[in-house]
């Protein structure tokens, strides 16, 4: 429906609905979504499957041989560590429990910023995240920081964690997504921050089809 290869930033803090809004919107635009938060989720699995206790050290060993490969195809976000699917894998509250402690490290960051801007070069991207608009992206053509109410974004990651079958209550899961907000926003690297050129969309009581819709319109 829209032909031009746009590239499009959207930032905003944890369970905004980014990557499903992002994903129907790329849909609709014929675009390739990228989704910068499964990269860092993905060396947060390598460390964990280490099986030894979590340190900057250990973090920082694992980037150093990793290979995060993301395809996306049919609508879908496939994600391999050194070949194998870790896609669902890093969805865990475990990986979710140490992936901030890993996004904070600067190597870490150098690397997968690398790839996120091999990966929009192309233009026709649509890549979420923390740092795209203020730090890996800094001339997309359309850049949108999504946010909701914290109660609002805990209410949708826990559904979404029940329906995969895990147990943990409404109080715990926003008590956490307020530390990984404070931790991603504090941090000294590439903190979240809505960068000054973006425009503000706030999700709260909206439909997911409604943000999608003043997304594509944002697109035009
Ligand atoms: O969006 P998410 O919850 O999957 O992101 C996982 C973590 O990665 C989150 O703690 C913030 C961090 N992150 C980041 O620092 N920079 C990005 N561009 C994307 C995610």
């Amino acid at each position: 429906m829209i032909l031009k290869n746009l590239v499009v930033a959207i930032d905003g803090p944890a369970g905004a609905g980014k990557s499903t809004v992002a994903q129907l919107a790329a849909k609709q635009l014929g675009y390739t979504y990228i989704d910068t938060g499964a990269m860092y989720r993905a060396v947060a699995w390598k460390t964990l499957q280490q099986g030894q206790e979590v340190t900057d050290e250990l973090i920082l060993e694992v980037v150093k041989n990793i290979d995060v490969n993301l395809q996306y195809a049919d609508g879908k976000t496939k994600v391999t560590v050194d070949g194998t699917d870790v896609s669902a894998a890093i969805r865990t509250p475990e990986v979710s429990g140490i992936v901030s402690q890993v996004a904070a490290l600067g190597p870490v960051r150098v690397k997968m910023v690398d790839l996120q801007r091999k990966m929009a070069e192309r233009g026709g991207v649509l890549m979420d995240g923390r740092d795209i608009a203020t730090n890996v992206l800094p001339n997309a053509d359309v850049k949108i920081f999504l946010t909701a109410s914290i109660e609002e974004r805990a209410q949708r990651r826990w559904k979404e964690l029940q329906q995969k079958g895990y147990d943990m209550t409404l109080e715990k899961l926003q008590q956490d997504i307020a530390a990984r907000d404070k931790a991603d926003s504090e941090r000294e690297i590439s903190p979240l921050v809505q960068a000054e050129d973006a425009t503000l969309l706030d999700t709260t009581g909206l439909s997911i089809d409604e943000v999608v819709a003043r997304i594509l319109s944002m697109c035009q």
